[in-house]
């Protein structure tokens, strides 16, 4: 199949894709480089895809781009793209959380529905987040619960997935979204918190948790969150949203203990206070994505952890 990956250099959209090539389907890349984390290591992302033949790579912004034209064709579109990170999107920073997560999926879904794109097109698939539930009132959390975004990155998240279902209902366009439960493993954003950890861990420095550590995540690692992206691609349930987790819930001292034990040293955490925005325990209910698009998650936090950990020690050295 044809598939279109936004996004594409970044930490999940740059897995996804990879996995699409190595399934056989043909891939256009669309990534701007945003400046949130270095370029270098979003050029790294993509060498793997890069080396393909069927793979092409299309430097362009979504706000800008001729998307009919970059969709032409598709069967699949998987739309990763958004300006991640809960922390830097309070004040002046949320103008580019509107543009590139809002505004860039509202385009998104404009040309999917254009003649010229519906015609062929199975499936959008968006990458929508734990974060639109805010400190959700039950855990493990299920899709009905009333979402209640705690940080104007959730909330912007959420708007463009109410987009999804709204294009879905009002034009018939096929949608899907999977709402992530922090993703980690390897290629994972310099920002996120087992990136710092780990990365910390290894050059003997002190790291920064924000809050007690007693906070807890479901945190699914990167094959899973690939896996359920691309089997939401194929599900038959029209505007389907569902949660993607990793199938246990810990706690950030918890993922420090056994990243000690990893990489064979004791962590120097140094502790501030909670940042607004976060959110004190997140856990997916994944019985929707199991029964919907045949989702369980497969890798545990200890194996996953251990991935990660060799590919930063690589990174680093
Ligand atoms: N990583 C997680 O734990 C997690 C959890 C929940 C949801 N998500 C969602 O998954 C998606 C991927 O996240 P990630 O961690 O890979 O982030 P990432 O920052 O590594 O990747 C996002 C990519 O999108 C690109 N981009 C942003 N705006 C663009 C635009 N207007 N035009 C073209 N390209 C643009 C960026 O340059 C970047 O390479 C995002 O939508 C994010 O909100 C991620």
């Amino acid at each position: 199949m044809r598939c279109v990956v936004t996004g594409a250099a970044g930490f999940v959209g740059s897995s996804i894709s990879d996995e699409l090539l190595a399934r056989g389907h043909s891939v256009v890349g669309i990534d701007c480089f945003v400046d949130y984390y270095p370029r270098a290591m979003k050029e790294r992302n993509l060498l793997s895809a890069r080396d393909h033949n069927d793979f092409e790579f299309v430097e362009e912004d979504l706000q800008q781009a001729d998307l009919e034209k970059l969709f032409e064709g598709a069967d699949l579109v998987f739309h990763l793209a958004a300006q991640a990170g809960v922390r830097a999107s309070w004040g002046d920073e949320f103008s580019i959380y509107t543009g590139n997560n809002i505004l860039a999926t509202q385009r998104v879904l404009e040309a999917a529905k254009s003649p010229g794109v519906s015609g062929t097109l199975k499936k959008v698939v968006y990458a929508s987040s734990s974060s639109v539930y805010g400190t959700a009132e039950t855990l493990p959390t299920v899709e009905t619960i009333l979402p209640h975004p705690i940080s104007p990155y959730g909330v912007s998240k959420l708007a463009a997935e109410q987009l999804m279902v709204l294009y879905a209902s009002e034009f018939g366009v096929p949608t899907a979204s999977v709402r992530y439960f922090t993703v980690y493993g390897p290629r994972q954003r310099p920002d996120m918190a087992f990136h710092r950890f780990i990365k910390a861990g290894i050059q003997g420095e002190g790291l920064t948790v924000y809050g007690d550590g007693e906070q807890s995540r479901d945190f699914t690692f990167i094959k899973d969150a690939v896996e359920a992206t691309i089997a939401a691609g194929s599900t038959e349930v029209p505007a389907l949203v569902c949660n993607i987790g990793g199938g246990s819930r810990v706690t950030v001292n918890q993922v420090i203990a056994q990243i000690g034990d990893i990489i064979g040293k004791k962590l120097d955490v140094n502790y501030v206070d909670r940042q607004k925005g976060d959110a004190r325990h997140t856990a997916a209910d994944t019985s929707l994505a199991q029964s919907a698009i045949g989702y369980s998650p497969t890798t545990d936090l200890a194996t996953g952890l251990a991935a990660e950990a060799r590919w930063l020690e690589e990174l680093l050295s």
